[in-house]
């Protein structure tokens, strides 16, 4: 149905040398979000985050909300198919790729569940209409319709006062034990720099072969 054995493209357009790296990868990334961002990527904050159910994986696109030097918190439904699985197996992976940067970031680690609190200001601060759809919606369930939903939503708008944060919504912060940084390089000779966490909890880094 399609072949694709002729496409090809060559990566150019940066570097990722050995001097300068900083110790703390979040800062690394911090510094590859922001030229994304400058870059004109658009949803450079898309990630695709994967999760195991049953020895099985799964994934799919969110948006990250923040990076701290804790991890990389996004929002979602506690009781959707990737909370289920998370609730079972915490460990996931993030996966950045920044097509016109010619940059992917690679990330494992354990997600844990943010305060609620945290949670509250988050979802306090969206826009009414997407509070209204995160209360309504059975993220990953089977619904017999979309004009069901909407008229869900419809009704919730009309009916109810109640737009505070369902306990079945909020943010989880992928705490990294692993993340590898890629920059597309000439004839497939690209740079990867991974930075680990150690036995004492300390980040170490090295380069991998392509
Ligand atoms: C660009 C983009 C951003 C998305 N952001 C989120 C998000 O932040 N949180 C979320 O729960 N789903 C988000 N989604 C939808 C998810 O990809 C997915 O369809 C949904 O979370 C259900 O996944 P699940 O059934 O595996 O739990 C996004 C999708 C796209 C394409």
């Amino acid at each position: 149905m399609l072949d694709l054995n002729d496409k090809r493209n060559n990566y150019h357009r940066s570097v990722l040398e050995d001097a300068g790296l900083p110790a703390d990868p979040l800062e690394l990334f911090a510094q590859w979000y922001n030229q994304a961002e400058n870059a004109g990527i658009y949803d450079a904050n898309a990630m695709v985050l994967s999760t195991v159910l049953d020895n099985a994986p799964s994934s799919r696109v969110v948006l990250l909300k923040e990076a701290t030097y804790k991890g990389f918190v996004f929002f979602t439904n506690y009781q959707s198919a990737k909370g289920l699985a998370i609730a079972q197996n915490p460990l996931v992976a993030l996966n950045f790729y920044w097509r016109e940067a010619e940059k992917q970031v690679r990330i494992e680690g354990r997600a844990e569940k943010i305060p609620e609190d945290e949670s509250d200001a988050y979802f306090n601060s969206r826009p009414l209409q997407s509070r209204i759809s995160a209360i309504v919606s059975p993220q990953s369930k089977s619904i017999s319709s979309r004009d069901d939903l909407v008229m869900a939503a419809e009704k919730h708008a009309k009916e109810s006062g109640n737009i505070n944060r369902p306990a079945h919504w909020g943010g989880y912060c992928v705490v990294p034990h692993m993340i590898e940084f890629w920059q597309g390089r000439p004839d497939r000779l690209h740079d990867r720099i991974r930075y680990s966490v150690s036995a004492d909890k300390n980040w170490v880094l090295g380069r991998l072969a392509p």
